[in-house]
């Protein structure tokens, strides 16, 4: 069983990740300075991983940027980082390009000397299929053009090319960049989900806030998408899965030799924004009242991963639909309509 450091662990997909981890047998190191997230996401980690799991995780409150912290928080015994810590939200990044290029890529950069000083090589990295932009070819596979159209995917296509020179120039590095879809729901038990900030950038928890009375209705961009329906359609994978995704990706690049994977984490399934709200709705028993308005700029009418590579060289796919995205979705917002605050 390894070390592992989990950076922004205590934040959506992180803290999944950080359960899957523990119940797989390995020691944890989480480093968020929580400026996205709660303690108490690890705390419900601790407790749904039990007693003897719990004890193999120790949090570190501080941030990437620091080199203190990273030493702190690296040790000398670390076998792998799984890297989660940044800035996620596409409009925001248009209006403060500075803080996503300072905390996505320095604080990356900071990460990946903090390795190389602590003798560490192997790091999962969180990328994003927003670098794809407005992609020519659906599915998509890995080989489509990187051609980000907003700052947050920049940053993210930065990182990735920063992970490939570093991977060039020494041997021993062991990479994975997972270029994540849609993720969405929420552990099964309803202790673990998404905790937006503020008004909800993504569709799947703004959903579920109309659902639980916190917001009145939901703005559907565009109903004249070449779509089955009109709406966009997305690849959505539930977190459980991500989650799986990381530790099958830990496991592979521990066990084999040194490479750069990069690879995209998603179903392979398209739906609309129709069909989430209608899912949504079986799921929880809750109207989910909505109105049509115009497209967004930037947005592409269809979004879905080609998965084949990851299950092949992950030996990993998907195992959870729609319908269980929306039950354990429902299961968390419900029971904890404030997020970690109720
Ligand atoms: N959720 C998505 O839709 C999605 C899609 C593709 C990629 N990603 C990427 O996956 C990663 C995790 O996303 P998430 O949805 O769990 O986001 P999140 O905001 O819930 O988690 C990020 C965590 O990082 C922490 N953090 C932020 N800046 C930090 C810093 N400077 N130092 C230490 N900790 C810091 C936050 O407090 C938070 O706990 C991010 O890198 C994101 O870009 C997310």
């Amino acid at each position: 069983m390894a070390q592992l450091l989990i950076t922004g662990g205590a934040g959506f997909i992180g803290s999944h990740t950080a359960l899957v981890l523990l119940e797989a047998g390995h020691s944890l190191v989480v480093l968020d300075n929580f400026q996205n997230s709660s303690p108490e996401s690890l705390r419900r980690v601790q407790e749904l991983a039990g007693p003897e799991a719990a004890a193999k995780l120790r949090v570190v409150e501080g941030d990437i940027r620091s080199a203190a912290d990273l030493e702190e928080a690296l040790g000398s015994s670390t076998d792998a980082v799984v890297h989660f810590a940044g800035l996620k939200a596409v409009g925001e990044s248009v209006a403060k390009p500075l803080a996503y290029w300072d905390v996505n890529v320095c604080g990356s950069r900071q990460l990946l000397a903090a390795m190389q000083r602590a003798g560490c090589r192997t790091l999962v990295f969180s990328s994003s299929a927003t670098l794809y932009g407005i992609p020519d070819v659906v599915p998509i596979p890995e080989s489509a053009p990187v051609q980000p159209i907003n700052p947050y995917g920049h940053s993210k296509a930065a990182v990735e090319r920063m992970l490939s020179d570093l991977a060039a120039s020494e041997p021993g590095w062991r990479i994975a960049c997972l270029r994540y879809f849609n993720p969405v729901g929420a552990h099964p038990s309803g202790r673990l989900g998404e905790d937006p900030n503020g008004i909800p950038n993504n569709l799947f928890p703004f959903v579920s806030q109309v659902a639980v009375g916190r917001r009145n209705r939901l703005s559907v961009f565009g109903g004249d998408w070449p779509t089955p329906d009109g709406s966009g359609v997305r690849d959505y994978i539930h977190v459980m899965d991500l989650a799986e995704g990381h530790r099958a990706a830990v496991d592979v690049l521990l066990a084999e030799d040194p490479q750069l994977l990069t690879l995209n984490l998603g179903s392979g399934q398209g739906h609309s924004v129709l069909e989430v709200v209608a899912a949504f709705e079986a799921a929880s028993g809750q109207a989910v009242p909505y109105e049509v308005v115009a497209r967004r700029p930037g947005d592409a009418a269809t979004t879905v991963a080609d998965p084949s590579l990851a299950a092949e060289l992950l030996r990993w796919r998907t195992q959870r639909g729609l319908s269980q995205m929306c039950r354990d979705g429902w299961a968390w917002q419900s029971a904890n309509p404030q997020g970690y605050a109720s």
